[in-house]
């Protein structure tokens, strides 16, 4: 990457430590603390200035869109994928379908299906991984022509497995099912084209690859899906005419403008339009190949240092995070953070989660740090 030492000097944490933790949180740029000021900024100097912050929602929305390649009416804007995953399942007839929900999802996924399943009698399969993979042969095995919904993450948050959505979505189509697909481990680091792969509907949110913090989750369902649906979990920013204050009718906004609920996360949206002008201005296939190589030298020196690994070694179905096992990942997390090495645990494994302004040295010091605690 030529520009390397340029972007490096964006992210003002770099100085003082070494961060791979983008599967949890990402290092902020200069950009992204500009814009938490300038949100402070306007509280302070202006007090309410409503037409300013609704355009700085409308701009993070459409960047967003962008970035995945859909219309902006077809992004709704909600505080968490939790919520952005409840909404969409609250809106959906499933009654005597089936809902199959991947064993590499994240927990959240999982719950909101078990607990709209207290309200509509449908069947839940899991689909389960075979040693940390899902084979493509397994959707074909357990999708069924009853399946209303098929939830998969595109990048596993436990140890980075990529799956190929394309494949994976003509086998739901033909199946006659919707493809939900949970791409919080996957936007910001991989080239998303929610249409080329004919996704029906997207979750995922900003603190991971896509460089800024908790608190604001983008939504996309397809348009022609979302203007057949009637959410339950509503609010007045998903209505028509907001603005006619009027209680008394209930006329929802078109396409997926009526997944919005209440007033967006304003400070989230200043944060999210900073940092999505960053990833555009990068380019996503700059990144997508950087974190490429990162990735392929990651497996090559941690398998060369006798780490066990437990993310997939073929590089075609592997996003940028690597899963290395050690025991007491927790412990090792906060022995490694006081040496300046920030990476993140998760169960059994300790993720090495690299972006755009991570090098080959801060891979193989956290390495050897990593092999002087545990091996
Ligand atoms: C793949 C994936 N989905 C969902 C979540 C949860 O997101 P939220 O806390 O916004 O509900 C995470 C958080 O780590 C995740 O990695």
């Amino acid at each position: 990457m030529e520009n390397l030492v340029g972007i490096r000097s964006e992210f003002p944490i770099l100085e003082k430590k070494i961060i791979l933790s983008s599967c949890s949180q990402s290092a902020i740029s200069r950009k992204v603390i500009e814009a938490m000021d300038a949100y402070k900024n306007s509280l302070i100097e202006e007090g309410m200035s409503w037409d300013v912050w609704m355009e700085k929602v409308n701009s993070a929305k459409v960047k967003f869109s962008k970035l995945i390649n859909c219309r902006p009416d077809e992004v709704a804007i909600l505080s968490s994928v939790s919520d952005s995953i409840s909404s969409i399942l609250h809106s959906l007839d499933l009654n005597m379908q089936e809902v199959c929900v991947t064993e590499m999802d994240f927990p959240c996924i999982g719950h909101a299906v078990l607990a709209q399943k207290r309200i509509q009698n449908f069947k839940v399969t899991f689909i389960p991984s075979d040693n940390n993979v899902i084979p493509l042969e397994y959707y074909e095995a357990y999708i069924s022509e009853k399946t209303g919904l098929t939830c998969i993450p595109h990048v596993s948050y436990y140890n980075g497995f990529k799956q190929d959505i394309k494949e994976i979505a003509k086998i739901a189509h033909k199946k006659g099912s919707l493809l939900l697909v949970d791409a919080y481990q996957s936007a910001g680091s991989l080239e998303i084209d929610v249409k080329d792969m004919d996704i029906d509907i997207l979750v995922t949110g900003m603190q991971k690859y896509l460089l800024g913090v908790p608190g604001i989750s983008f939504l996309y369902i397809k348009k022609e899906i979302s203007e057949q649906l009637s959410p339950s979990t509503i609010g007045w920013f998903g209505q028509k005419n907001p603005f006619d204050f009027n209680l008394k009718s209930l006329e929802l906004a078109e396409s997926t403008q009526r997944f919005n609920t209440g007033t967006p996360p304003v400070v989230n949206a200043y944060i999210a339009d900073a940092a999505l002008s960053l990833i555009n201005g990068i380019g996503i296939k700059a990144i997508e190949n950087h974190l490429y190589n990162l990735s392929s030298y990651t497996l090559e020196t941690a398998t060369q240092m006798g780490f066990q690994i437990a993310s997939p070694l073929d590089l075609q179905t592997k996003g940028a995070s690597t899963a290395i096992y050690v025991k007491d990942a927790n412990r090792i997390e906060n022995l490694l953070k006081e040496q300046g090495i920030i990476v993140s645990a998760r169960k059994d494994v300790i993720r090495i989660a690299p972006h755009i302004y991570n090098t080959k040295e801060d891979i193989y010091e956290s390495l050897a740090q990593l092999s002087r605690l545990t091996l």
